[in-house]
């Protein structure tokens, strides 16, 4: 389904909920006409509508400005919006183990956390004196007691998942000694080890190289794959927006929404940036390369049944 929003009172059609990778019905979260503003009477997102499908991978695309990082903290409840309503419709009441994504002798014994928050590496105090396996740690903390790095089982769980992310060698390290795509995988580590239901990512590709960002988005998509819903921003319409099942335009408000290649329109881009890119309009190749549905295949017939 193509949404141009411009009344911002859109909602999910039957034709929307057959793109979802569960039940269109099954929202984890809804948000109805959301407003909110750092300073009185400016607000920076405005009568913003979304319904989120468990399971769905979803874009979030818009200028420099346009919102998107504060709508962020808006859904996983770092902002209280001014006005409007937010429906949460996880199970906060599972009982899954953290690391649950990792293969099976790799488990840990520490409960999920519902939303995991990868936050925009530019916002990061990297002076700050950390360890990898202390930033991962602190994934855990509220869940296992206090300084759970000093838990052996803890310990063991944040190794398997640095090491899931190809970043294992650096545990000791300061957090601060790593490449810019290397602390962007330990903030990924840092929101996976609860195993939440929901995953919120704020610009994870911005300045790393590709393959990087490929290995970032392989990560992702498997993980997408196994149920987990997942919210990122990005600046990167061709090498990722055109790739993944779901967009959103916005720019203060949500400007359109749906597959990539209804939504990445000269139209749509030039509501939403003020440009029309050429290169990116092109309706009948989009989903030869997207990311999901190649990996898809290749991932279903490397699971073992029942072990979703
Ligand atoms: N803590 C804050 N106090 C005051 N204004 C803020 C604060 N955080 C963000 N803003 C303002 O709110 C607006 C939206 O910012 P936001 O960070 O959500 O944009 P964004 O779409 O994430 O941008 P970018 O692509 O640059 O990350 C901007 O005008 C920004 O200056
Ligand atoms: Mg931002």
């Amino acid at each position: 389904m193509v949404t141009n929003n411009t009344t911002n009172h859109e909602s999910s059609s039957p034709s929307e909920k057959v793109m979802n990778n569960s039940n269109g019905d099954d929202n984890i979260l809804t948000l109805k006409d959301i407003t909110f503003g750092y300073l009185p009477h400016k607000p920076v997102i405005e009568g913003i509508n979304l319904d989120i499908p468990k399971g769905r991978f979803l874009g979030l695309l818009g200028p420099n400005g346009s919102g998107k990082t504060t709508l962020l903290k808006i859904m996983i409840g770092l902002h209280k919006p001014w006005h409007g309503h937010i429906d949460l419709g996880y199970d906060d009441t599972k009982t899954k183990k953290a690391g649950d994504f990792l293969p099976n002798s790799k488990k840990g014994r520490i409960s999920s956390n519902t939303i995991g928050y990868v936050p925009q590496i530019e916002s990061v105090d990297w002076n700050f004196p950390v360890t990898v396996t202390e930033v991962v740690g602190m994934g855990i903390w509220s869940r296992s007691g206090v300084f759970p790095w000093f838990n052996r089982n803890a310990k063991r769980l944040v190794q398997n998942i640095l090491d899931s992310l190809g970043i294992g060698d650096y545990a000791k390290r300061q957090i601060r000694e790593l490449s810019g795509g290397e602390q962007q995988r330990v903030f990924l580590a840092r929101a996976l080890i609860g195993n939440p239901e929901m995953l919120v990512l704020d610009e994870p590709t911005s300045g790393i190289d590709y393959n990087t960002r490929e290995k970032i988005l392989g990560v992702l998509t498997q993980l997408n794959l196994k149920g987990m819903t997942i919210i990122l921003t990005t600046h990167d319409i061709a090498g990722i927006a055109k790739r993944l099942p779901w967009v959103v335009c916005m720019n203060k408000k949500i400007i359109s929404q749906g597959p990539p290649n209804e939504i990445l329109t000269s139209a749509n881009l030039l509501k939403t940036y003020g440009l029309a890119d050429n290169n990116i309009d092109n309706n009948s190749d989009n989903n030869k390369d997207n990311l999901l549905t190649g990996r898809r295949e290749e991932f279903q017939s490397n699971t073992v049944a029942g072990n979703e």
